[in-house]
């Protein structure tokens, strides 16, 4: 089962089918940041159709927020903030319509999710917020609640348009010594 995605390559999702059904004895629920129209929210939710773990997916449904210094690239000029808006109500609808259950969704920016907004345990995480920032605060929220083996998928961590990503990956991976694959434009890590 591929799903048509528009924002991750083929190979990439994949991938991500590949990691996510790993997890899925692991102990903890599926969370996706940055999950605008709900390409790979769809994806994720269909492995999870016959398993007891929720899938919990989180955007500003405002789209991009601003770019910090640590973002800028002359190739990625075409990401900007309000760029990649979706309505929480089109995400909720294209679950209904596919007839998959639908999971929590949460408004907000990521800056001001709260731990409780988060699984107690997480087993598999994909995080696409594209931007420093974004990315950075993802990493703190998720870290924690891992379950031992989970896996965290950072997508555009090779993409020269989108530099801030590496760069918050980087500054976190410093504190950590975790098992890490480059592949495609994707990190996959294992805790
Ligand atoms: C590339 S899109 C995600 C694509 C999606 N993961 C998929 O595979 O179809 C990035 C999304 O992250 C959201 N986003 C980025 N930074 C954010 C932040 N700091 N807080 C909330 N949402 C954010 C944007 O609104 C956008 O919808």
């Amino acid at each position: 089962m591929v799903w048509k995605n528009d924002q991750v390559s083929e190979l990439e999702t994949k991938k991500i089918i590949e990691v996510a059904k790993g997890q899925l004895n692991a102990h903890g629920d599926f969370v996706e940041l940055g999950c605008y129209k709900g390409d790979t929210s769809l994806l994720l939710a269909e492995i999870l159709r016959d398993s007891n773990k929720k899938l919990w997916i989180y955007d500003s449904f405002e789209g991009l927020p601003k770019k910090s210094m640590e973002d800028a690239s002359v190739m990625g000029e075409n990401f900007r903030g309000g760029e990649l808006f979706a309505t929480k109500r089109e995400v909720k609808e294209r679950f209904l319509r596919a007839g998959l259950p639908v999971p929590v969704i949460k408004k907000a920016w990521f800056s001001e999710l709260k731990d409780e907004d988060l699984p107690e345990k997480i087993a598999f995480a994909f995080l696409d917020g594209d931007f420093y920032d974004s990315i950075r605060v993802s990493l703190r929220l998720v870290e924690n609640k891992m379950c031992s083996g989970g896996k965290i998928i950072i997508h555009d961590y090779d993409n020269e348009a989108l530099p801030g990503v590496k760069k918050a990956v980087d500054e976190w991976l410093l504190e950590k010594s975790i098992k890490k694959e480059v592949y495609q434009s994707m990190l996959v890590t294992a805790l």
